[in-house]
């Protein structure tokens, strides 16, 4: 865990470099906005907090609700001492979130609305879904699921592409009240056999393979092979196949069936399972500090309501406008703005299958002017790239539908921000910088369109009803400009309920470090202006790519490796990835570093969790700084594997260490990597 004097000072770093400018709102976007001015936000803001019945209440009342909620709450405890966590939210009430997303907008006459503009891996491919087309498809693949035995609370795991089906799938879950558990497509067999495990889902929903740029990627294969090394942890009862490619696809006989032939046994109706408001919508699985990753679990009203009034307010999305969110379904980013908060607004929104870089690093904007795009959202880690690329790629493309951009994922450097802003942007698109977590369902701290003045590198102030509070080392809330730990202090509608079968590492993760406090595990700085500037993790997780990465889940693989003893792994500046994987690896006794064993090593974590937790350094080294009980002091390696020139003196108190001779052996080795 960092302390609040690491925060500070990346704080310093990070805020120097980003508040030199401030970027007001265009006149025109903030005439015409949801929200038009500051005093506006303020003035809403204000209310969210003082009167949260009266705020979320009316909010809520637009959806449809098969039992009217009782009140809005919250109830909640979020002090262990005073019981176990609790957040409850539209008490009484009875809903469906699929209902809202489609059905309220066929019956109320926008059926052939475009509710999903597809955009295939190659650029010829293309389909415009409606709301009417997908509803249907819904109704049926829920009738596929009911016939699969799948009931109200039972789990489903989706391992899909970005096809259209995975959409369908997650709405057909949650039409019948069954919970979805979405698995990023390149997590490995061993990843996929894990999150099954502890889901115990029956069913499972996959793809034969789809193309990802130039390369063929197995899913089905991958299901197979994960099916098999948890056979004696789980039994998965069927597994429904979407034919994507054309290829050989290895089926099981009386387990295996494809999703055409199960979608032409069934009819188009099925009602709505009418669920309470905290019946669980679907799990996530996100990886922390330690142990194995943790399913996220999200609530239906709540996360309901907080996916789309952040959809609506941040993108400040009107009736008939494109959007589109480059991430993939298997994150919570694709979950909340490509499906649930979009659908609920009756947006078009985009889904992209492929890879910005294929079949050249223009492919985003040449989508942005063929579908005429309103509203783009991605990562800095795919800023970062496309940067790179050169800006012939972007100006070569009309992109003067675009109106506003977003960022999320990690913080945005001021230098990627300003390419983005005034290269791809032409200067008139203001940027959201959007904070938020897997736990807390929807945007915590973001900049409104058309009210927020921006400062490059800063996600700016908090969305209505989130109460963000800076905390020292002791847990105290400082008041005004401060650094420290970014912490919540009251209940907002989407926040995490719990963790899927084990509430209580959900209590231990996420309230137990300050009582009274949900805990984010960010550090962050608050300006003079009240202004939020994240400053990374603050635990033992690693940002790679936007994507989250416990350091303990690469360390279990490593060591799984026959000749490796002991492992620590830490985050490093990456160009483009913004952090990427520097593994310290100890070998046993008669092991002799080699490329091949790098290579190796490299290898097992593939395949353990999946190419994106591919390690970018591995340093072989005699042994670990440990302190004399044992503890390995991960603030030294992560300082070296920064910089490998470090001074030793800036290293810190070494002296407690069991050997304090290792940090030169460990400084040397870095250096010859470097
Ligand atoms: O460290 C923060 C960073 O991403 C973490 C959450 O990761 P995950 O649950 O995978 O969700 C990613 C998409 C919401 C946070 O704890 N993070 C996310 N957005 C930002 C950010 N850091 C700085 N600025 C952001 N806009």
């Amino acid at each position: 865990m960092d302390s609040v004097n690491d925060v500070a000072t990346k704080a310093a770093q990070v805020s120097e470099a980003g508040q030199k400018h401030l970027y007001p709102p265009p006149a025109d976007l903030a005439a015409a906005a949801h929200v038009k001015s500051l005093d506006e936000y303020k003035a809403m803001y204000r209310q969210s907090i003082d009167d949260p019945e009266t705020f979320f209440g009316n909010m809520a009342r637009q959806f449809h609700w098969e039992k009217p909620f009782d009140s809005v709450g919250p109830v909640y405890n979020f002090d262990l001492s005073k019981g176990p966590i609790k957040i409850d939210w539209f008490q009484g009430g009875k809903t469906n979130i699929c209902y809202n997303a489609l059905d309220r907008h066929v019956a109320a006459g926008h059926g052939d609305d475009v509710a999903i503009l597809w955009e295939g891996n190659s650029p010829d491919e293309q389909a415009s879904h409606t709301y009417h087309d997908v509803l249907d498809a819904v109704k049926k693949f829920a009738n596929v699921l009911k016939s699969k035995g799948v009931r109200k609370g039972d789990t489903v795991t989706l391992y899909m592409p970005m096809v259209v089906e995975l959409a369908v799938a997650c709405l057909a879950c949650a039409r019948i009240g069954a919970i979805h558990s979405v698995v990023f497509g390149g997590f490995s067999p061993e990843a996929i056999r894990g999150r099954m495990a502890d889901a115990q889902s029956k069913v499972v929903v996959t793809c034969d393979a789809v193309m990802r740029g130039a390369k063929p990627v197995q899913l089905k294969t991958q299901v197979d092979a994960a099916l098999e090394l948890g056979k004696d942890d789980f039994t998965v009862e069927s597994v429904v196949v979407f034919r994507r490619l054309a290829g050989e696809c290895p089926m099981v006989d009386g387990r295996d069936t494809w999703w055409h032939d199960e979608m032409a046994t069934v009819t188009a109706d099925c009602e709505c399972e009418w669920v309470e408001s905290e019946h669980p919508l679907f799990m996530l699985y996100t990886s922390g500090s330690t142990g194995k990753p943790k399913g996220i679990v999200h609530s239906t009203a709540g996360y309901m309501l907080g996916s789309w009034a952040t959809f609506k307010y941040v993108f400040d999305y009107k009736p008939g406008e494109v959007y589109w969110c480059t991430a993939d379904i298997g994150w919570i980013t694709g979950h909340s703005y490509i499906v649930y908060g979009p659908l609920l607004e009756r947006a078009t929104t985009v889904m992209f299958e492929g890879v910005p870089t294929y079949p050249d690093a223009g492919r985003c904007w040449a989508i942005c002017e063929k579908h005429a795009v309103n509203q783009f959202y991605t990562a800095p880690t795919a800023v970062r790239a496309l940067m790179k690329a050169g800006d012939d790629f972007v100006t070569k493309h009309d992109r003067s539908s675009l109106r506003i951009l977003g960022s999320v994922g990690e913080p945005i450097n001021p230098e990627a921000w300003r390419w983005y802003y005034s290269v791809v942007g032409e200067e008139r698109c203001p940027i959201v910088d959007t904070y938020w977590q897997t736990e807390t369902g929807s945007f915590m701290i973001t900049p409104l369109p058309g009210a927020t003045p921006l400062k490059p590198g800063s996600a700016t102030l908090p969305f209505f009803g989130v109460q963000p509070v800076v905390l020292d080392d002791k847990g105290v809330e400082l008041e005004g400009e401060a650094s420290g730990f970014l912490a919540i202090k009251k209940p907002w509608p989407s926040a995490s309920r719990s963790c899927y079968g084990d509430h209580a590492r959900f209590e231990s993760v996420y309230y137990s470090m300050f009582k009274g406090y949900y805990v984010a595990g960010d550090g962050c700085r608050r300006d003079a202006d009240g202004y939020y500037w994240i400053t990374g993790r603050v635990d033992d997780v690693i940002n790679v790519s936007g994507h989250r990465m416990g350091t303990a889940e690469v360390e279990s693989a490593l060591v799984l490796h026959p000749a490796c003893s002991e492992a620590a792994v830490v985050g490093m500046p990456h160009e483009i990835k913004g952090a990427g994987i520097y593994c310290y690896v100890v070998l046993k006794d008669g092991q002799v570093a080699s490329d091949e064993l790098a290579a190796g090593l490299k290898a097992i974590v593939r395949k353990e969790i999946g190419p994106i937790a591919t390690p970018d350094a591995i340093q072989f080294s005699e042994g670990l700084p440990k302190t004399r009980s044992g503890k390995i002091m991960r603030r030294i390696l992560r300082k070296l594997a920064e910089n490998p020139a470090i001074d030793m003196a800036e290293l810190g108190d070494i002296s407690t260490l069991a050997d304090p001779g290792i940090v030169a052996l460990l400084k040397d080795g870095a250096m010859k990597l470097a």
